[in-house]
């Protein structure tokens, strides 16, 4: 095991009925007019806006609202809201959505105290001094980033999907209903769930040796959230699932699941995000076709650890490790192709001349990986291996 130091400040408030308790966490934290960040409007559809703006009122917090976050959040809208939030004079943001919204919001938070361009701190150009408190509703499980120090957001003009970290934006209070992803579209469950697994993926397979206890944690979460998807795909309003998937998600990225390890791969993120800068895909979606992908290409680094994902999550035990490693990532897609999610670039309609395009993205940020130290072509090569 790495010797490692953790600290992860954020509250969390997790349960049914929760929501309306966010009005009561900002009167203590002594927050007196909010920027209120969400999405394309889900959260009018399904009652967590009246229920967070009533929680609001009761406390006499002030808001001023921006909406219109997208999936794969974007740099103009975070500028719109810096802007806007500087203007308002408000003392903190409120994020209530998925990972898009409450990234988004870890990025004004940051930039709203800089004088540059917030873009300098995914370049590395700069480094966050204050942030404004955040707080967030969740509404769909899956990124962690309501619990953890890191955003992700698509620079449109120059076509990075880069991301930033920075312990001024751990969020300060989560609030996590279960309930309010009742009315999630079935692919977002999905996706959710997909995305959660890959992080555990990323700090599983790094190479660190003899880190039992952080391996168990994530086989636990690897079962845990395949066993509640198919049951939510059936039956979406069935709670224990809804909770049991929440919490997998949050406690994937929450950073203590990296504890005692070398820091994670994070090639298929890199990658994926480079998929997704230029094609509107899903960030779960990528992930579900990519990972497979970059184990196909990278196994024989790390062997063993392929063996114990075989033997733990599938129960196979008969066979060379070969064989074993190589059934695991095939049982791995067998069980995408089961939910529903894509398993081949093709499915996502990604056209095969771009292949290139995308690697050359990805390679910005090369060489990556701790697995394996991939270069601009082994990043073409998994992409080729995702294709079909
Ligand atoms: O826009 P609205 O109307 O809110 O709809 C959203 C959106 O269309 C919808 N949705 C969310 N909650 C819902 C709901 N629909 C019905 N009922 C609900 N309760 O779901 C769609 C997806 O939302 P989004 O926030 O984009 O999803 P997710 O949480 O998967 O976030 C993905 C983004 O996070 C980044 C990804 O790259 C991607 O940009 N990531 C952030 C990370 C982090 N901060 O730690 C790590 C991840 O690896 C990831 O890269
Ligand atoms: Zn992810």
């Amino acid at each position: 095991m790495e010797n490692f130091t953790y600290l992860n400040p954020t509250k969390i408030v997790f349960g049914k009925d929760t929501v309306k308790d966010i009005g009561k966490n900002l009167y203590k934290f002594g927050s007196k007019k909010v920027l209120l960040l969400y999405g394309k409007g889900s959260i009018k559809k399904n009652g967590v806006y009246d229920t967070v703006v009533n929680s609001l009122k009761e406390k006499n917090i002030d808001f001023v609202e921006v909406s219109g976050v997208k999936p794969n959040p974007v740099l103009t809208k975070v500028h719109e809201a810096i802007k806007i939030a500087r203007e308002q004079e408000i003392d903190g943001i409120l994020a209530v959505g998925g990972g898009s919204v409450i990234d988004s919001a870890k990025a004004i938070a940051a930039g709203f105290y800089y004088d540059g361009d917030v873009w300098d701190f995914f370049e590395g150009k700069a480094k966050p001094y204050k942030g404004l408190p955040i707080f967030t509703v969740l509404t769909i499980s899956a990124t962690g980033s309501e619990m953890n120090s890191g955003g992700v957001i698509t620079n449109e003009k120059e076509n990075k999907k880069w991301a930033f970290g920075s312990p001024l934006v751990y969020p300060k209070v989560s609030i996590i209903d279960p309930t309010v992803q009742y009315s999630l579209p079935r692919n977002q469950t999905i996706n959710g769930g997909i995305d959660a697994m890959t992080h555990v993926f990323e700090l599983y397979f790094d190479k660190t040796k003899n880190n039992d206890i952080m391996d168990e944690v994530s086989e636990g979460i690897i079962r845990t959230v395949m066993k509640h998807i198919p049951v939510l795909l059936k039956d979406p309003k069935n709670y224990e699932s809804r909770a049991n998937l929440a919490w997998s998600a949050t406690l994937a990225l929450n950073r203590i699941n990296g504890t005692g390890r070398q820091g994670g791969d994070w090639s298929s993120h890199m990658i994926e995000h480079s998929l997704s800068a230029f094609y509107d895909v899903s960030h779960g979606a990528g992930l579900a076709v990519i990972a497979p992908a970059w184990m196909k290409y990278v196994y024989k680094e790390d062997i063993s650890k392929w063996v114990r994902f075989a033997e733990k999550i599938f129960n196979i035990h008969d066979g060379t490790d070969e064989e074993k490693a190589l059934k695991g990532i095939d049982k791995l897609i067998e069980f995408y192709k089961k939910i529903g999610a894509p398993t081949t670039l093709k499915k996502l309609n990604i056209i095969e001349d771009d292949l290139e395009k995308i690697a050359n993205n990805a390679a910005l940020l090369c060489p990556m990986g701790n697995m394996k130290k991939l270069e601009k072509d082994d990043v073409l090569n998994i992409l080729k291996i995702a294709y079909e």
